[in-house]
């Protein structure tokens, strides 16, 4: 089954608004309108900028996908410094990265934790885009696959196929993020491969096969033809290179051709 790939930016915490305003004209600037139907391109912004980034998208009518990089699953109260769902839509948001391993390292968001934020997302009707990876250690010792599908197994329980079907999965590996340090193809291809026959295990080979699995880790314009080009991988979530117009604008023609 064909799946349409996706590139999805991580600001991460970088890009003031201003900032924010410049780079998402610049890339909205070099948007061409027929890539709609061969690519889904999403700008994931730090909470501030999101209604910022939104409106520069909307003003150019440029179909390029907001997304928040997290959220907090209670819908309204006493949560000091945490954003909702209702919150994040309000924004213009249609995606939120979940379970970062930013997250889960620096902030100790658990696998429960990653877990309800995704049931809060499909229920105020966003689209998880579930982050899982290994560190050095696991993959050392050669259990990489049992990690991260056990990771996918807690994010999406509770969840039936019809909902999962509007997730997309990214397999990022901790020791390649920010790193400059990338997985091979084969390395990506092997643990994207294991999550797509663990989300059949759950949902059924239909489902799987029309999920999207993303490669994150020091993607870049050179390391990219040969990550997409394995069939389980279907696009990239990008931290450092999604800063730079130029760099963004090459991986998201790299991801539809
Ligand atoms: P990187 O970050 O591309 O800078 O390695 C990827 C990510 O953390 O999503």
């Amino acid at each position: 089954m064909a799946r349409k790939p996706m590139m999805a930016g991580n600001w991460k915490m970088n890009n003031a608004i201003g900032e924010a305003v410049v780079l998402t004209q610049e890339i909205s600037n070099n948007w061409w309108k027929d890539w709609e139907d061969k690519v889904e391109v999403v700008i994931c912004p730090p909470f501030v900028d999101l209604k910022p980034v939104k409106t520069v998208l909307e003003f150019d009518k440029t179909k390029i996908f907001v997304g928040a990089q997290n959220v907090y699953w209670e819908e309204a109260g006493a949560f000091t410094g945490e954003v909702s769902v209702p919150m994040i839509r309000e924004c213009g948001c249609d995606y939120c990265i979940v379970g970062h391993s930013e997250r889960r390292g620096l902030f100790g968001e658990t696998n429960e934790d990653v877990n309800k934020k995704v049931r809060a997302l499909l229920g105020g009707r966003l689209k998880p885009i579930v982050c899982v990876g290994e560190s050095l250690a696991v993959r050392d010792e050669g259990t990489t696959n049992e990690y991260v599908c056990a990771q996918v197994k807690a994010a999406f329980a509770g969840v039936d196929a019809e909902d999962a079907a509007k997730c997309v999965v990214a397999y990022e590996p901790i020791w390649a993020i920010g790193t400059g340090r990338t997985a091979t193809p084969e390395q990506a291809e092997e643990a994207c491969a294991a999550i797509r026959a663990q989300l059949a295990v759950l949902f059924g080979e239909e489902t799987a096969q029309a999920m999207r699995i993303l490669y994150g880790g020091s993607m870049n314009p050179g390391n990219v033809d040969a990550l997409v080009a394995e069939p389980d991988i279907d696009g990239g979530l990008i931290g450092g290179a999604s800063l730079k117009c130029d760099s963004f604008i090459q991986l998201v023609k790299a991801v539809m051709q």
